[in-house]
């Protein structure tokens, strides 16, 4: 597990915060008609403007800046022009960026229009699953605490935690070690450090946590055809607690 400086966080920091600003003008523009290519070159050309490159764009040929995925779409939906939003809709974005020699990561879950009460529940326990695990990242923890906050969350509302998928370390490369399962048990792996940057991203599904992959290859869609949400945030530990990356100035 590599470990950053704070000179290195500082720089991740504004990675993380130029993810944050690109999910912002994405989901503002994320309104019923809206083609998701459409909101992937949004994306793209805000990042390029900033100084930033698309990280996912090119990885294990990966075609979109944005991953889109919509409804029953878990991750990794790519943008297409033929995928038009309508009223209703849930749709998770998802993007990376390499600034100064540094990834960021996050990933938001938006409703279009007006969505159903079960899927604003859904987006709700979602989030709570992130900030749940957010609140483990403080020194001496352990690794698993982080899934085991994220699976009771999930659980207790009824939800399934996606398996396939996992969390990652992040710095100099989109993904390094550990891996973050979203799952417990508590009381694993290695204990946290001042320094360890994680992508955590919760994947919830609506129904069961099975997970059914399209012939691109990429597409994740729910074995049971409901809904799925997704949030990730880039979380560094540090001496006084977490730090959101992106989100609060240190
Ligand atoms: N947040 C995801 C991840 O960490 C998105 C990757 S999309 C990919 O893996 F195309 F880059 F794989
Ligand atoms: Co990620």
């Amino acid at each position: 597990m590599l470990l950053k400086s704070p000179q290195e966080l500082a720089v991740m920091d504004r990675a993380n915060a130029l993810v944050l600003e690109t999910l912002r003008l994405v989901a503002a523009a994320a309104q019923p008609g809206v083609t998701t290519a459409e909101l992937d070159e949004l994306a793209e050309r805000h990042i390029v403007a900033r100084g930033g490159r698309p990280a996912f764009k090119g990885y294990k040929g990966y075609p979109g800046t944005l991953c889109t995925s919509v409804n029953d779409v878990i991750v990794h939906g790519i943008p297409d022009r033929r995928c038009v939003l309508r009223e209703g809709d849930l749709l998770s974005l998802d993007c990376g960026v390499v600034l100064d020699g540094f990834y960021g990561d996050a990933a938001i879950t938006v409703p279009v229009g007006t969505v159903s009460p079960e899927a604003e529940r859904l987006v709700a326990v979602t989030r709570q699953c992130l900030e749940e695990a957010i609140a483990v990242m403080q020194p001496r923890r352990r690794l698993s605490d982080v899934g085991d906050a994220i699976q009771r969350c999930a659980e207790a509302a009824g939800f399934g935690v996606v398996r396939d998928f996992v969390g990652h370390g992040i710095g100099r490369s989109l993904h390094e070690e550990p891996q973050v399962p979203n799952v417990g048990p508590a009381g694993r792996g290695p204990e946290l450090r001042p320094g360890l940057v994680l992508a955590i991203e919760p994947m919830i599904n609506a129904g069961s946590p099975g997970v059914v992959i399209d012939a691109d290859g990429w597409t994740a869609r729910t074995e049971d055809g409901k809904l799925s949400a997704h949030f990730e945030y880039s979380v560094a530990v540090t001496e006084n607690g977490p730090w959101v990356l992106g989100v609060e100035k240190r």
